[in-house]
């Protein structure tokens, strides 16, 4: 058994921030991180654009970078929130800035600014195409710096303690719901540890695996929101999965895809169709710009219509130089499988990207369970509403993980450990006998979820998928009872219960709103309402 006062599960941006900052202002208490995989296996590694942020009130303002926010976020921001994360984001990026994070700059030593979609101005600060490979880069550094932070890699947590683990009957009716630490899967010694907290940050990212075609790493299975729906916390607005307009199409290529960067089409990118028509006109007047729901459904429409899996970014117009400095790392994968972009198009397809809803929090981070903070992709903060802003999410990680901080540097003067956990009780299970069922299961969910709960959806494809999450959730429920864990089963069943979450919120939002697109209710509801399960 393990005691910690600050547990932080999740070594991502949002994750390390926090542990930064706590470890910084408690320099006398251990800070314990812990992450199932590698300490940089993160979404964050993968982010290519950049961070959206105003530092130029020149040519920008917080107002516009307000407005562009609540645009994406078709009605349901949270105002409070947008305006939060967008002034206090300076601030933020300038942390990251002297714990060693280099963006790219002018030769007069300013930033260069990208634009994406929906961005009314260029504010994406980035570093060429790999700026998550530098902030995590950044702060894995900064960390390995400070003394009194620990990060333990490949743990994986499983849930986290509260009363129900004391014999208590908790629902989501039952006040004060308490988190007293975690039980953990510790994969080297495949032993299920106990770690008891006074406070917990749930730092566990996004849910892109759910599907069969993501931008994500295998890593990122909703573990976090699963746990706290298991905890009986609230769950907000799951039916909002922003898919990527672009990423590279490799037919036979399974999980992760690699992205092309909505940076590209920022700097002149042009989707065309199988007949080379650039059909972005036709949807919106801000063309390849547009918002990533727009832009995403015009290519599953063009996809739908041509029978095809994929269309194309064009980019032979770009001086080769130009593209190879700002994306050296997309020249190089697409040469890699034989595609010169100064020669030929490239074959781009939509992939599940980014989870808008999550862990509902209030706008110091606060989950519904006491002393249990979330922040980053697992968190529902109120800032994307129904629609991301492309970059916004690195800076919605560090922004929610310093007030994460503040806060709970003030509640734990008033928190004590519980000494009455039991330990975790492994009696009556035996030793996994075949991995197909697990490995199948997950095929299943990722394939029910694409064809059913995709860009486009509709009730009776919802219905389907809810009939046929209830049988996987039957059978994973059974393997789970019986066999002793492991991090594929957990996360098969994490998984399923996020798919269950996305349905459930797409079955109840009778309308199409940001990313929710039901042809059966094409308009827009006169409530406007978030859904929390
Ligand atoms: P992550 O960085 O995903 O970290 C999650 C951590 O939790 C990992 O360490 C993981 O191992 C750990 N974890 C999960 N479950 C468990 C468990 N059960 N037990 C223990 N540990 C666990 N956003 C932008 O703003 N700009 C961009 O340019 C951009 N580009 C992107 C490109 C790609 C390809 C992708 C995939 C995303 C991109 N995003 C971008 C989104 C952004 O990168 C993520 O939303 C953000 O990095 C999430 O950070 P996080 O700290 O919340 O989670
Ligand atoms: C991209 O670089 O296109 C991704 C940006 C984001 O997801 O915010």
């Amino acid at each position: 058994m393990q005691q910690t006062d600050f547990l932080v599960i999740g070594s991502g941006i949002a994750g390390l921030t926090y542990a930064l900052k706590v470890a910084q202002q408690f320099p006398d208490k251990k800070i314990l991180v812990i992450t199932k995989a590698a300490a940089d296996e993160t979404n964050t590694k993968y982010a290519q654009g950049g961070i959206a942020v105003v530092n130029d009130l020149e040519h920008d303002s917080f107002e516009k970078h307000i407005e562009d926010t609540l645009i994406a976020g078709d009605g349901l921001c949270n105002e409070h929130v947008v305006e939060i994360v967008v002034k206090e984001g300076p601030d933020r990026v300038n942390e990251i800035i002297e714990w060693g994070a280099k963006f790219d700059k002018e030769e007069d030593g300013d930033y260069k600014r990208g634009k994406e979609g929906g961005h009314s101005e260029s504010r994406v600060l980035h570093h060429k195409d790999v700026t998550g490979k530098e902030m995590e880069r950044a702060l894995l550094d900064a960390v390995s710096k400070q003394k009194n932070i620990e990060l333990n890699k490949h743990c994986f947590v499983v849930d986290i303690i509260t009363q129900h683990h004391l014999g208590y009957l908790i629902t989501k009716s039952t006040p004060d719901v308490e988190c007293y630490g975690v039980y953990v899967l510790n994969l080297q010694t495949k032993q299920i540890e106990k770690i008891l907290t006074k406070i917990t940050v749930m730092a566990t990212g996004g849910n892109g695996q759910v599907y069969r075609t993501t931008t994500n790493p295998f890593i990122a299975t909703g573990d976090g929101v699963a746990m706290i729906y298991r905890a009986k916390g609230r769950i907000e607005n799951m039916e909002f999965i922003q898919f990527h307009p672009t990423a590279l199409y490799e037919p036979g290529v399974r999980g992760q895809a690699f992205l092309i960067t909505e940076a590209v089409r920022g700097d002149g990118g042009i989707l065309k169709n199988m007949d080379g028509d650039a059909f972005m006109e036709r949807y919106d007047e801000r063309k390849d710009l547009a918002p990533r729901d727009i832009v995403a459904r015009a290519i599953d429409s063009e996809m739908k219509k041509s029978g095809t899996e994929h269309v194309y970014l064009d980019c032979r117009h770009f001086s080769k130089e130009k593209f190879v400095e700002h994306f050296p790392n997309i020249y190089q994968k697409c040469l890699s499988i034989g595609i010169d972009i100064t020669q030929q198009m490239i074959p781009v397809a939509p992939a599940a990207h980014y989870s808008c809803g999550g862990i509902k929090t209030d706008e110091w981070g606060r989950s519904s369970i006491n002393n249990l903070y979330a922040c980053g992709e697992c968190a529902s903060t109120g800032l994307h509403g129904a629609n991301r802003l492309a970059s916004n999410s690195l800076l919605e990680g560090m922004v929610f993980a310093h007030r994460c901080f503040v806060d709970a540097a003030e509640r734990i003067k008033n928190i004590s450990f519980r000494n009455d956990i039991p330990d975790w009780n492994e009696a009556g299970t035996t030793k996994p006998r075949e991995m197909i069922l697990i490995t199948q299961s997950l095929k299943e969910l990722q394939l029910i979820m694409s064809d059913y709960v995709g860009i486009v959806r509709n009730d009776v494809r919802l219905q389907r998928a809810s009939r046929r999450l209830d049988l996987l959730w039957e059978e994973t429920e059974q393997l789970y009872e019986s066999t002793s864990l492991s991090p594929q089963l957990l996360e098969l069943r994490n998984m399923i219960t996020v798919g269950y979450l996305i349905v459930k919120g797409a079955s109840f939002r009778k309308e199409s709103r940001g990313l929710h697109f039901n042809t059966d209710y094409p308009g827009k509801s006169e409530l406007v309402q978030n859904i929390v399960l």
